[in-house]
């Protein structure tokens, strides 16, 4: 985790904890990397709001268009901010400190919400906390909804990280040492997925589309090419070649094939993809001797991946945890979370901190 510790920037002692009372952490999230605007507000935490504005303006595209993504974010981030801050009953000077997405994603959606932290945190003399987006979706297991929630995984465990960018077994030991075993060389399963979607013709993003029509469909219809790569590490490359190859075939034979078909080749396509995932996953786990294991990221909507995860445990004896779907795409809670546990270290990172576009668990 990079973030850095200026000293001399940190505030001093009694501008910490805000008016939260004698021993409350209130923390605003902001998250801002890709096409999702969210602020969430914790205490101790639990979660008290946790406020999302999509941006609908991609669907056109057929994927986030960068410039319009980050002038979406300069719309949305005062309301959604104001609306969290609304939703849970803290007045801005409450707040203990400020957590922001400092990267990876888009440098000009990063800007919006890096900018608009340091802004709030100056003019209201609290801390400023950077999160590793990919941290903070392993850490939205730890999201709690009331005082009282026990439901998340002890450590060590593995997670699945699944998303739009990403595809990585992740080896947790702690909140704050985690390590990479196993990542995708190529594309991630996200991407896959929304490729194999773009092509078919269907909207974006592809994944939630997938989804719907591979519950209407036969997985075992169509067989497409699985990756032999050693170690731990994805590829989904060939997989979107072959899915391609095959169509444009059968295409050739029947121009109505994919209308014709479609629910068989969703149902084949997350099937296949599932299988991939799974199967570095459990040689991981058995391994590692590691049998709490967790899903995040936007691909851990995907109800194959759940059912899987499902039909793990019942014959490996794993203990799964699959998050709440509010969790799974970006959000604000799961930031807030990652900066709550990074409060309590004091690792807070000085004004000039810029956003960063890439950067490893
Ligand atoms: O984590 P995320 O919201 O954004 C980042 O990539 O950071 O993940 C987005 C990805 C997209 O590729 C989307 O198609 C996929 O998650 N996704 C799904 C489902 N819902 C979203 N993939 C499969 N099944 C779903 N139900």
């Amino acid at each position: 985790m990079s973030s850095t510790n200026d000293t001399s920037r940190q505030p001093r002692p009694s501008q910490m904890g805000g008016g939260g009372g004698a021993s409350s952490i209130i923390i605003l999230g902001i998250e801002s990397s890709c096409d999702d605007t969210s602020a969430a507000v914790l205490r101790d935490g639990v979660l008290l709001s946790n406020v999302t504005a999509s941006q609908a303006v991609h669907e056109a595209y057929g994927g986030v268009v960068p410039e319009l993504a980050s002038r979406a974010h300069q719309q949305n981030i005062v309301p959604v901010v104001d609306q969290a801050l609304k939703r849970a009953g803290v007045s801005k000077d409450q707040l203990s400190a400020i957590a922001f997405t400092r990267g990876p994603g888009l440098m000009g959606s990063l800007l919006v919400g890096v900018s608009f932290a340091k802004g709030l945190a100056a003019s209201l003399g609290i801390p400023m906390i950077d999160v590793n987006h990919l941290q903070g979706h392993v850490l939205a297991h730890f999201i709690k909804e009331t005082e009282d929630d026990t439901s998340a995984p002890p450590f060590p465990f593995l997670c699945l990280l699944v998303s739009g960018g990403n595809s990585q077994i992740v080896l947790v030991r702690a909140y704050n040492d985690m390590q990479i075993i196993g990542q995708t060389i190529d594309d991630a399963a996200g991407e896959a997925i929304d490729k194999c979607s773009k092509v078919m013709g269907l909207g974006y993003p592809g994944g939630p589309i997938i989804d719907r029509l591979a519950r209407q469909g036969n997985p075992e219809a169509y067989q497409f090419a699985k990756p032999a790569i050693a170690g731990y590490d994805y590829s989904f490359s060939g997989l979107k070649t072959s899915f391609l190859y095959n169509l444009r075939d059968w295409l050739q034979d029947d121009p109505d094939f994919i209308e014709h078909h479609k629910a068989d080749l969703a149902a084949s396509l997350e099937r296949t993809i599932v299988d991939i995932l799974m199967n570095k996953l459990r040689r991981a786990a058995k391994a590692l001797k590691i049998n709490h294991v967790a899903v995040a990221g936007g691909v851990s909507a995907n109800t194959g991946l759940r059912e899987a995860f499902q039909e793990h445990a019942r014959r490996y004896g794993w203990t799964v945890y699959i998050p709440k779907f509010s969790y799974t795409t970006d959000n604000a809670a799961m930031i807030g979370i990652t900066g709550y546990f990074k409060y309590q270290d004091k690792d807070f990172c000085p004004m000039e901190a810029p956003a960063y576009s890439r950067v490893a668990l």
